[in-house]
């Protein structure tokens, strides 16, 4: 196994399943041009998110970490009439790219791009919202607040509700348990935290592809522990 091999299976899956996609292409290519960081969802995990927004019935998401709103065009194209997405992101630079992809998308009446640190518009997002009015939370920014995030997740997020975290596994770096690097150690606290948090059942998923060695974990709100 090795990452050509990778790439050449989401070639493939991407061909075989994925039909021409103006829109995301188009918002890829502008964030590209715009020297933003190739590090969004790849297209076969853009389409995961968006059949996850479409079977959960999702109303409302909440996104942390914006990019140049490739996710967030996933994710909003599957809401129904009157559904909205709030997401966040620190670089003013980003969130210029990401709204000018939305406008073209079509979505900047549905999504709104929120320029600042997380850990600050999130209180905001909490008491314009209130508690529990997320049906869906992504949490895709700086891995090392991500315990933070997922605390704000919780209370965001509805009973039944779902958090996703992206970049978990992190070439399998997770697994070391003297690692000293930052992101690494926010992923271990996540996982102790969603491992630890009762009301919820949580998982992750190792994933190879365009994107290299990496996983998500998923959290279904207020469905109570895994039995041990
Ligand atoms: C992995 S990218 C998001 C990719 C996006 N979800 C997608 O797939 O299209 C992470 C983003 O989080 C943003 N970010 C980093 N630290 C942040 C913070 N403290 N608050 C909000 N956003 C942050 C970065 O600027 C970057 O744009």
């Amino acid at each position: 196994m090795n990452d050509k091999l990778w790439d050449n299976v989401d070639h493939y899956l991407e061909s075989s399943l994925l039909p021409p996609d103006e829109v995301l292409g188009e918002a890829s290519r502008a964030s590209t041009e715009a020297g933003l960081p190739a590090i969004a969802v790849s297209p076969l995990q853009g389409e995961l998110l968006h059949i996850l927004v479409r079977l959960m019935g999702a109303k409302r998401v909440l996104e942390v970490g914006t990019l140049g709103g490739y996710s967030a065009i996933c994710m909003a194209r599957a809401l129904p009439p009157g559904g909205s997405l709030v997401t966040l992101e620190v670089d003013a630079r980003h969130a210029a790219v990401a709204r000018a992809n939305l406008e073209r998308a079509g979505l900047a009446g549905v999504v709104d791009v929120r320029v600042g640190p997380a850990l600050e518009s999130l209180p905001r997002v909490a008491e314009e919202f209130g508690e529990g009015s997320f049906d869906l939370s992504f949490i895709d920014a700086d891995k090392t607040n991500n315990p933070a995030y997922f605390a704000w997740a919780l209370r965001l997020t509805r009973a039944g509700g779902a958090i996703v975290v992206d970049n978990v596994v992190r070439d399998g770096m997770v697994a070391d348990d003297d690692s000293a690097d930052a992101s690494v150690l926010g992923v271990r606290r996540l996982m102790e935290a969603m491992g630890g948090e009762p009301g919820v059942r949580s998982t992750a998923i190792q994933t190879v592809g365009v994107k290299g060695y990496d996983g998500f974990a998923i959290a279904l709100v207020g469905a109570g522990p895994a039995p041990r």
